[in-house]
């Protein structure tokens, strides 16, 4: 039983994040008196129609898109296996061969290999230490039969930060007829982007990372894309993606994106201190700990550690009862106690990955939140080292 005197803190904003008050209170009315159907001729449903359309011109603003290039989607995992697979399909007569990394959300690695058992071939590109894609590896790659190159901006798992613009240059220097597509998931609304300036073709990003409602995403499609959609209807979204619109959650999820993008250089800066404050003193005061991810190149809200001889499962049951919630690797994969697929990629050893830690910030994270789990932190990872039956 948790005690009343127990703080809650919450770390772990990679996950999910709760969703902003602006943006809730902005979507409540399309849950009740304006709940109607896009596709409606009547004046509720075109009323639903212009707050969709609000929406996508905010999101597509913010991208330096148009807003017919804004497809709006139920999550992140349909935005990625929609372009993965929608643009596999449509230009198989092109070619047959996609090029992903070795450290994507399993959305693009279980897609890869979705494609691979209808007849595609899948490069999955190797990554440094700190988990960057050398642009030199993925030149090589590059085949005639290249479609489609997709590249994590920032991981979801240690924060390296990938020099995009970059890696498209590359990508087109090799082959001009080639579709590039970044999944933005965990970096959208905390760096800067610009589609055109980066050459980017393909973006995934979501709303309940950003203090949006779950239940909306988007996929920013570069006009003049070949895409197949993977749900057929009543062709809404451009006839890309059918189903009802559900518009009150896209409506949270563009004033969410207003709201983030308003603070996003002093939030980013006042997270990258609290993140260095954590990094520094976990680094000096815990024996035998390490960061994962690159020192520098990193998302200001990410930490990722590596603590030897304790399992990362135990540290977060362990902060849990403290009050604390933070993460082993990706939500996702950290039910599966697996190594992470990331942190194997950047080479450490599978009892190393599993010493993992993911602690993630956000707007409500204050100074004091870091300094009670620096207090704790320390006593349970040597009561858990004292425990372990892994050899020291
Ligand atoms: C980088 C990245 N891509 C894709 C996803 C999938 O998002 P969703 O679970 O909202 O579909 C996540 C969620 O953790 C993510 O972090």
């Amino acid at each position: 039983m948790r005690q009343k005197t127990l703080k809650k803190v919450y770390l772990d904003y990679a996950a999910t994040t709760p969703v902003h008050p602006r943006a809730l209170k902005k979507m409540l009315p399309y849950f009740s008196e304006k709940f109607g159907n896009t596709m409606s001729l009547y004046e509720l449903g075109q009323e639903a129609k212009t707050a969709l359309e609000e929406s996508r011109g905010t999101i597509a603003k913010h991208l330096k898109a148009r807003s017919e290039e804004i497809i709006f989607t139920g999550s992140a995992t349909e935005s990625n296996n929609l372009a993965l697979k929608g643009t596999a399909l449509a230009n198989r007569k092109k070619g047959n061969h996609i090029i992903i990394s070795s450290i994507e959300h399993p959305c693009i690695m279980e897609s890869g290999k979705w494609l691979e058992g209808q007849g595609f071939k899948v490069t999955r590109l190797p990554v440094d230490r700190y988990g960057l894609v050398q642009p030199t590896e993925l030149e090589k790659a590059i085949k005639k039969e290249t479609i489609l190159v997709s590249i994590i901006h920032a991981s979801n798992e240690i924060g390296t930060i990938q020099p995009i613009e970059r890696l498209v240059k590359r990508a087109k220097r090799k082959k001009k007829e080639i579709y590039f597509h970044t999944d933005a998931v965990q970096s959208f609304s905390k760096l800067p982007i610009d589609v055109n300036k980066m050459g980017i073709d393909l973006l995934t990003a979501s709303s309940h990372k950003i203090y949006g409602p779950k239940g909306a995403a988007f996929l920013y499609i570069k006009k003049g894309v070949r895409i197949e959609p993977l749900l057929h209807g009543g062709g809404q979204e451009m006839g890309l993606r059918s189903s009802t619109v559900n518009v009150p959650v896209i409506v949270g999820f563009a004033e969410a994106v207003k709201i983030t993008h308003k603070i996003m250089k002093k939030e980013g800066a006042r997270l990258s201190r609290l993140r260095d404050y954590l990094i520094s003193r976990v680094l000096k005061e815990i024996p035998c700990s390490s960061l994962n991810g690159h020192p520098l190149k990193r998302l200001p809200n990410n930490i990722n550690f590596s603590f030897d001889y304790v399992e990362g499962e135990s540290i977060v049951i362990q902060l849990d009862m403290e009050g604390i919630s933070v993460s082993t690797g990706s939500a996702c994969s950290s039910s599966k106690l697996q190594a992470s697929h990331v942190l194997r990629a950047l080479g450490l050893s599978p009892e190393k990955a599993h010493g993992s830690l993911r602690i993630t910030l956000g707007l409500w994270t204050r100074k004091s939140e870091i300094d009670y789990l620096l207090k704790v932190l320390p006593r349970i990872i040597e009561n858990l080292r004292r425990l372990s039956p892994i050899k020291k």
